[in-house]
């Protein structure tokens, strides 16, 4: 699992916002769990709560429901908060400030070195921009880690994937594969057809793997365990060590 970094884990991104990053993060950080007490890292998060003189991370807030049973439950780290959900360099700015992107990175890095494992989840997708002069993917480029692209499975995603795929590559980031998810049920039986070829398409024209795939949840709750477990049985065939696919997408 060790970077080029040096750093043992992961980036996750996604092929757009809402894709559900975070509850493959939660996924991942539940099978990792067991090798020890690593972190898990959003280092923007837009759409948090203000509570007193504390923040609400709706991200951290979802992965420490996903650690209720864990015995070694990782550390949860968000180092800047922003209230508007917005994409971060329009957060930051309306709060009246521009994020600092090397003491972010700085931030981040430093709890990368102190962990068994790390997992680092991106706001949006790869060129959402953190300011206007560095974007998720300079984040990713200079933290160095592998990446995991996370795909919504339903229409669009051949696009969105591809082109997230593209930036990625031809940037130099180190991508191991794609987690595919499902953000919503499959109504009819051309969703199905159309779901069913994303998969061969996505795969064919990226060359790249599908390293785990997360089943739409009927009324996903984080409070039932039934529905982690079933969150974990999609991560049961997750190979380690893993290596970058190739590929010209
Ligand atoms: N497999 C799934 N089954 C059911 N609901 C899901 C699934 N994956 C994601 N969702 C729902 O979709 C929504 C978006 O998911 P999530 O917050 O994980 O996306 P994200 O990519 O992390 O978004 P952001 O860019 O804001 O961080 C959430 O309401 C989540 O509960
Ligand atoms: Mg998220």
């Amino acid at each position: 699992m060790s970077s080029r970094s040096g750093y043992p884990g992961f980036f996750i991104t996604g092929a757009g916002t809402d894709v559900g990053k975070t509850i493959v993060c939660a996924g991942l950080l539940r099978k990792l769990s067991r090798q020890g007490r690593g972190v898990a890292v959003k280092p923007v998060q837009t759409g948090c709560e203000r509570i007193g003189d504390k923040w609400r991370a709706p991200d951290l807030e979802l992965w420490r429901r996903a650690s209720f049973s864990l015995s070694a439950p990782p550390e949860l780290y968000c180092p800047v908060c922003l209230e508007l959900p917005a994409s971060p360099h329009l957060a930051a700015a309306l709060a009246g400030f521009t994020i600092d992107a090397e003491d972010l990175s700085a931030a981040v890095e430093a709890k990368l070195r102190v962990h068994p494992w790390a997992i680092v989840e991106g706001a949006g997708g790869p060129l959402t921009p953190i300011t206007h002069a560095f974007t998720i993917l300079d984040l990713i480029l200079r933290l160095n880690l592998p990446v995991l692209l996370v795909v919504d499975n339903r229409l669009g995603a051949i696009n969105s994937s591809l082109l997230s795929l593209q930036a990625l590559r031809q940037a130099g980031a180190s991508v191991l594969g794609m987690v595919f998810n499902e953000t919503s049920p499959r109504r009819d039986e051309l969703e199905e057809h159309i779901r069913r070829d994303n998969r061969r398409t996505i795969t064919k024209l990226g060359n790249i793997p599908i390293l785990a795939e997360i089943p739409h949840i009927f009324d996903f709750s984080a409070d039932n365990p039934a529905h982690w477990e079933q969150i974990d049985r999609a991560w049961e065939n997750f190979p380690r060590p893993l290596q970058p696919s190739g590929g010209t997408a």
